[in-house]
Formats: structure tokens, C-alpha cells, sequence
């Protein structure tokens, strides 16, 4: 028994930021965001607006192109980094939205990678019989946990949400998910506060998104380059076979030293970040829903996501659609 994707959503707050409007907020330049990055713009959340919101519109996106109803949902599994609260989770939030009564719903967080890990779990409960139809999300709204003040952080986040619906099949479907995770990474990105540690940075402050980023993008482009390879052999794929990358979209350098890797010329890779930023948790399943309605990936076709986030976590998904 296999997982298969029956349906893809996504969504993005109206409200965008260009790099031009980040020139008058810190010392920074439209010229240097792109050519660093490969980002012109971002979404970012109106006030009030929460992950639950992004993440409602993207799985009712997602369930109307399955055809499926909130009856038929018997699993809800959110990738977040960013809640609403502390509790619920998001993924009882969501269900509350949709009108879904019963069944499991949780948020799991691995930063940027929480979509390859809700996807790799919720694959699990479809496989092995535990869920006839799951709803997979990844939704953020990082701009909130951003420091404004920082020039090497703010340029680089945007807000929204990507989701998929899973069903049971007789073929794949989900080939294989690989996740992997190294916590002696954890002082290279992190968010230096929260519950446990008494929110008293964020009191004064003083919180925000930490990033070494050189020493995080030499680690993110060593590390994917081994998981797509990883990834492959685990399959016996090889990579001239792949029809599309799907990467997290961190950084356009990022993703075109992966896309070498593999031999993937640029016009079969899935590139949402100039328009839309780093939106961590939601990259992948936005690069997805994008390339599924604009016509590029078809039925049939076989599909490498991957992620890296803070942690650190990184995971990647072979995919025949
Ligand atoms: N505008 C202008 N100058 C800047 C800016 C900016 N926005 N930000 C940094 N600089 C300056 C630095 O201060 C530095 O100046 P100095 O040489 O005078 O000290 C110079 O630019 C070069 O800085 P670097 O950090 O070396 O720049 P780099 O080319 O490495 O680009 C970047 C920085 C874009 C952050 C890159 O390192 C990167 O993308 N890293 C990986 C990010 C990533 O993958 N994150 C993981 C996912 S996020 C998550 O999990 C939440």
C-alpha cells in the first residue's frame, strides 16, 4: 500500500513587501537582495492574520481540487514552526475551521523541513491503513518572529501556506520520504526564545530569528546534495529520470547548486522565491501547488522535494504524482 497525492493547495496573504520597501528599513539594497538571494518580493500576514487563516485557505484549496469533503478528512497533520497558540495546536485549529469533527489533528515543527516531516508521518498512517484521506499543511508566518533591525535576516522571510491531499493506492504514489535531523547544529539558526524559557526576550525585545547564514548555506548545500543522492539510491532512481526538483526556497543558489547536483536544467526546477521569499514550512508545498496549476507538472510524473531548516532538520520526498 502506497500514499498518492489527490489534490494541491496553497495561499498567500494579499499584503506585499518589495525589496524596495526594505531599502528604507535597513541598510540594505534591492541590488544585493537579488543577487544574494534570487528575492524581489514577499507575502506577509495582514495584522491578525494567523497561520490558521493561511492554512485554512490552502487546504480548502487542496480539498476542492481532490474533490474531496470535510467528511471524508480522517487525518489532519500541520508543519509549523509558528502557531497561533501555544495550545491548541494548529492542526485542531484547522480542523475546527473545516468543520471536521473526531479525527486525529496535530502540528508537528522542524523549522523549514515541517512539510517533508508531516508529509513523511502522515505517508506512514495511509500506508499502513490508519487513515483513508489526509490532509497535509505547511503554513508559517515567520515575519512575525523576525527582527526587523536585522539586515541579514528580515530580507529573507515571507508568509503562507501549501497543502496536499493523501489517499490510499495500489501504486505509488509517495515512493519514499527520508528525514534526518543533527541538534549540534542548533545554535546556527534558531529563535532564541519561547514558552519554556519564559518569553522573557521576547518581553524585552530582544527576540528574533537568529541565522549564521554563510556557515548555514555551506552546511544546507553539503547536506541536500547528499539527501537527493541519499534519496535516489534508496529508490534505485536515477536522476536523469526525475521530472521536477521541488525545493525548499531558501536561497536561489541554494537551489541551482542542487539542481547541478542532479543535472537538472533550470526549466525543471520549481523556482517561487523571488516572488514569494523564504515562507519556511510553506516553500515546498507553494512550489508544488504553483507547478500543479500552472500546467508544468503533469500526472504521472516523478518529483524530488527537499527541505533544510533550522535544527538542524532537512528531508526530501520522491514523488510519482
Ligand atoms: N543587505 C546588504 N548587505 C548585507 C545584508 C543585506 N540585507 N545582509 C548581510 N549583508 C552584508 C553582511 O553584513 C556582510 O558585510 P561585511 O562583509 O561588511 O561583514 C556581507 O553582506 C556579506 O554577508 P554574508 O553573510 O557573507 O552574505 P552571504 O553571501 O552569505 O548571503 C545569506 C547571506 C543570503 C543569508 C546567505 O548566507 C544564505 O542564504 N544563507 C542560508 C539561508 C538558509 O538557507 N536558511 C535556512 C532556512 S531558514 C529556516 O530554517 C528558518
Amino acid at each position: 500500500m502506497y500514499s498518492t497525492i489527490v489534490g494541491t493547495g496553497s495561499y498567500l496573504p494579499e499584503r506585499v513587501l518589495t525589496n524596495a520597501e526594505l531599502e528604507k528599513l535597513v541598510d540594505t539594497t534591492d541590488e544585493w537582495i537579488r543577487t544574494r538571494t534570487g528575492i524581489s518580493r514577499r507575502h506577509i500576514a495582514a495584522e491578525g492574520q494567523t497561520t490558521t487563516d493561511l492554512a485554512e485557505q490552502a487546504a480548502r484549496r487542496a480539498m476542492e481540487a481532490a474533490g474531496v469533503g470535510p467528511g471524508d478528512i480522517d487525518l489532519i497533520c500541520v508543519g509549523t514552526t509558528t502557531p497561533d497558540l501555544v495550545f491548541p495546536n494548529v492542526g485542531t485549529l484547522l480542523q475546527d475551521r473545516l468543520g471536521i469533527h473526531g479525527c486525529a489533528a496535530f502540528s508537528l515543527e522542524a523549522a523549514c523541513s515541517s512539510f517533508l516531516y508531516a508529509l513523511g508521518v502522515a505517508d506512514k498512517f495511509v500506508r499502513l491503513g490508519d487513515a483513508k484521506c489526509a490532509l497535509v499543511v505547511g503554513a508559517e508566518t515567520l515575519t512575525r518572529i523576525v527582527d526587523w533591525t536585522d539586515r541579514g535576516t528580515c530580507v529573507l522571510f515571507g508568509d503562507g501556506a501549501g497543502a496536499v491531499v493523501l489517499k490510499p493506492s495500489k501504486d505509488p504514489g509517495i515512493i519514499c520520504t527520508r528525514l534526518h535531523s543533527d541538534g549540534r547544529y542548533k545554535d546556527l539558526l534558531l529563535y532564541p526564545d519561547g514558552v519554556s524559557k519564559g518569553f522573557g526576550l521576547v518581553r524585552q525585545g530582544k527576540a528574533g530569528v537568529q541565522m549564521k547564514g554563510n556557515e548555514v548555506y555551506k552546511f544546507a548545500v553539503n547536506t541536500l546534495g547528499g539527501l537527493v543522492s541519499e534519496t535516489l539510491e534508496a529508490c534505485g532512481v536515477a536522476r536523469q529520470d526525475l521530472d521536477w526538483l521541488i525545493p525548499h526556497q531558501a536561497n536561489i543558489r541554494i537551489i541551482e547548486a542542487i539542481a547541478r547536483r542532479l543535472d537538472m536544467p533550470p526549466e525543471r526546477v520549481i523556482v517561487t522565491i523571488a516572488e514569494q521569499g523564504n515562507t519556511s514550512a510553506a516553500s515546498v508545498p507553494l512550489a508544488l501547488d504553483t507547478g500543479v496549476r500552472d500546467g508544468r507538472i503533469k500526472r504521472g510524473q516523478l518529483l524530488l522535494l527537499e527541505a533544510f531548516g533550522g535544527g538542524f532538520t532537512w528531508g526530501s520526498a520522491l514523488i510519482r504524482f
